[in-house]
């Protein structure tokens, strides 16, 4: 009995390792690398969720939360009109805050697209504002040097094809009553309206950097791979837009070419995430404020600090950064996201370096307490972000003779260093550690940087 449990415990191993091997392209590993080179030189990208949700302007998920019907959610596509719309303000904020990228949602949960897609009435052409509202974001974003990406939302709350699940705002757990709302709903209809709308996407607005495609839950009353046909539609993308970057939010994770990098949602990591035993490329995505959609009433806004050191973070693990951005429904930033965005562009400007082209710092370089590390693999340079400033001497171990040079990242201005002794000890003798002498003041930055230039 045992030996047979044995058996079938080493089959089950076999398949799930032979699963995790499966492959949809012929894609080298290095070809992917090339294919990403831009995405993690770039670090740092604004989120945007823009929809019909802006109005009651109390979550994204607000159709879900409250259980309201499409019928109710009406008034909210009939009064929708952001009549101060203006995409290349969004796209210079997006740059002054040191972004270099975008993604915006072109269809949310909640079913309304903000282009103009042939298969449905149920898009911005169609509210008082009358504009192909995505048409005119790709072009401002594209005209300040951004690179663009289109979250897509694989769940429709709207679509009259689209079953009754366990997330779905008409939810129920009486399985009569679950059968009755899916009489005559059809998921191959919406699947079919699916793929046709991404195909519009990746046809019709030139070249798309990233797919967003938001999510599956698959499981008892859930969705998944197969209600998506996710194979197939990650082939279509994949044809139509060569060298565009997708999210793993397909259910495709038993593929090893079904994702592109993985999406930790308002979370840190404690270390560079992993898949199937391997270092995966990765981004945060993260909220000002705990919603994604516009929240008037919502008061937890991370301050400037606690923003820059998600940044940070997420590089010195060799990461990315997506901060959401909630336009309110006359089509404009609200005044707590532009002062946070001003206030990161401020750090950035002087401290960059930092953050564009860096990854996680090599092993033997160990982090000073209240530090983040970061690394620049191609300058061979390491930057101290601090995060709570020492005061005058800041001690590096293991770092001894590895320094040729140390400075202040914002002004250049030099860093002595010193070999560590410790009391007692003879001259010539050394602690193996070293010293770096600071100001007693605090420089006035944020979070200062020392870059170390290393031999
Ligand atoms: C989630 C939520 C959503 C948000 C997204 C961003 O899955 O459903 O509202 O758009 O994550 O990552």
């Amino acid at each position: 009995m045992r030996k047979l449990a044995f058996v079938v415990l080493l089959i089950a191993c076999l398949i799930q390792n032979a699963a995790a091997q499966k492959k949809l392209f012929p894609e080298t590993e290095d070809q992917k690398k090339e294919r990403m080179a831009w995405w993690v030189n770039d670090r740092f990208g604004m989120f945007i969720h823009w929809g019909l949700y802006a109005l009651p302007a109390r979550h994204e998920w607000v159709k879900n939360q409250e259980r309201i019907t499409t019928e109710d959610y009406q008034k909210y596509f009939d009064n929708f009109n952001p009549d101060l719309y203006n995409p290349r303000e969004w796209a210079k904020m997006a740059k002054a805050a040191g972004m270099k990228y975008a993604v915006i949602t072109t269809k949310h949960h909640e079913g309304f697209c903000l282009f103009d897609s042939k298969f449905t009435d149920y898009k911005a052409t169609n509210t008082a504002i009358g504009r192909d509202l995505l048409k005119e974001w790709v072009e401002a974003f594209r005209a300040e040097g951004l690179k663009i990406g289109f979250y897509y939302s694989l769940i429709d709350w709207h679509h009259p094809d689209f079953t009754v699940d366990r997330v779905h705002p008409q939810r129920t757990d009486d399985k009569a009553k679950l059968a009755e709302l899916n009489k005559g709903r059809d998921m191959n209809k919406y699947r079919e309206y699916l793929h046709n709308q991404v195909r519009e996407l990746l046809t019709n607005y030139g070249k798309v950097d990233i797919l967003w495609l938001d999510f599956s839950y698959p499981g008892e009353n859930g969705k998944g791979a197969k209600d998506w046909d996710s194979e197939k539609l990650l082939k279509l993308i994949r044809q139509l837009q060569p060298g565009i970057i997708v999210d793993d939010r397909l259910d495709l994770k038993d593929y090893e070419d079904g994702w592109d990098f993985t999406t930790p949602e308002q979370y840190k990591v404690s270390k560079w995430p992993e898949v199937n035993g391997k270092k995966a490329y990765w981004e945060t995505c993260q909220t000002f404020s705990g919603s994604w959609g516009y929240y008037r009433d919502e008061m937890t806004w991370k301050d400037t600090k606690q923003l820059l050191g998600l940044l940070i973070e997420s590089v010195s693990k060799g990461g990315n950064l997506l901060l959401n951005v909630g336009p309110t429904a006359r089509g404009m930033f609200d005044e707590r996201a532009n002062k946070a965005l001003l206030a990161m562009g401020e750090w950035m400007k002087w401290n960059n370096r930092s953050i564009y082209g860096c990854t996680q710092a090599p092993e033997e370089f160990k982090a000073p307490d209240n530090t983040l590390l970061t690394y620049n693999p191609k300058k061979n340079r390491l930057y101290i972000h601090l995060l709570d400033y020492p005061l005058q001497n800041l001690t590096l171990t293991g770092f001894a003779g590895k320094i040729k040079y140390a400075q202040f990242l914002h002004d250049a201005s030099e860093i002595k260093i010193s070999q560590r002794t410790e009391h007692g000890m003879k001259e010539g003798e050394s602690t193996g550690s070293i010293n770096l002498s600071l100001p007693v003041i605090k420089p006035n930055v944020e979070i200062p940087v020392i870059e170390l230039i290393l031999k």
